[in-house]
């Protein structure tokens, strides 16, 4: 998987400069996540925001333009951080990009909000990495996960897993609640935008 986003670093950064019109009716996952964070991290004053698999920085942008205090992104991909560090160099606000597994890479601090968007689609064991994000957070946790669905299940699996050789995993509403609770937050709020996936808002 770690390859996987190293040779599709570029390729990912694109999706998001196809036009919003096509985006919606395309991938309206993309861009309901990404509204939902954005809300969010406006919703806190000069918010600490930690992006975990921030890759090439896109969400860190608009997040650094809602007026993100400061701001972390890890990723375990160097080319997705060498996009990063080219896209988020012109703030003012302290902008640290880590690069390395999540689980291993030391942090230091509590965040105000802890942003996970198109990461858990790749993780074969999700609980770890909730409970670290638990650990790290002050206030908000916002996710997505996939889910399934009938149509584009099929489709996105043959893509993934037979085309470009990398598991990716669906999540249940159950699923999610129990995840979170079991993670010691109080508080989860899941959205199903386009109905092929899970935005998820988690408050400590
Ligand atoms: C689909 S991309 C999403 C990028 C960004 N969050 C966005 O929404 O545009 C997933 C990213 O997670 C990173 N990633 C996956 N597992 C990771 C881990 N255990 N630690 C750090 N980064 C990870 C990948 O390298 C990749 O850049």
């Amino acid at each position: 998987m770690q390859s996987h986003f190293r040779r599709k670093a570029l390729s990912f950064d694109s999706l998001y400069d196809e036009s919003g019109f096509v985006q919606r009716r395309v991938r309206p996952g993309l861009l309901a996540r990404r509204d939902i964070a954005l809300q969010v991290v406006a919703s806190y004053e000069s918010p600490r925001v930690l992006d975990v698999g921030c890759g090439s920085g896109r969400i860190g942008e608009e997040a650094l333009e809602h007026g993100t205090g400061r701001y972390v992104g890890v990723d375990f991909s160097e080319p997705m951080l060498d996009l990063a560090r080219a896209r988020l160099e012109r703030f003012d606000a302290p902008v640290e990009l880590v690069c390395g597994d999540f689980l291993e890479v030391p942090l230091e601090g509590t965040f105000d909000v802890v942003l996970a968007l198109g990461l858990f689609d790749y993780l074969p064991h999700a609980p770890p990495f909730v409970r670290r994000m638990r650990e790290l957070c002050s206030g908000t946790v916002v996710a997505s996960f996939p889910g399934w669905h009938w149509f584009k299940g099929p489709i996105r699996r043959l893509r993934y897993e037979v085309v470009n050789k990398v598991q990716i995993f669906d999540y249940t509403e159950a699923g999610l609640r129990r995840l979170f609770a079991d993670a010691g937050f109080a508080r989860v709020e899941l959205v199903r935008p386009g109905r092929s996936g899970f935005v998820a808002r988690a408050f400590v």
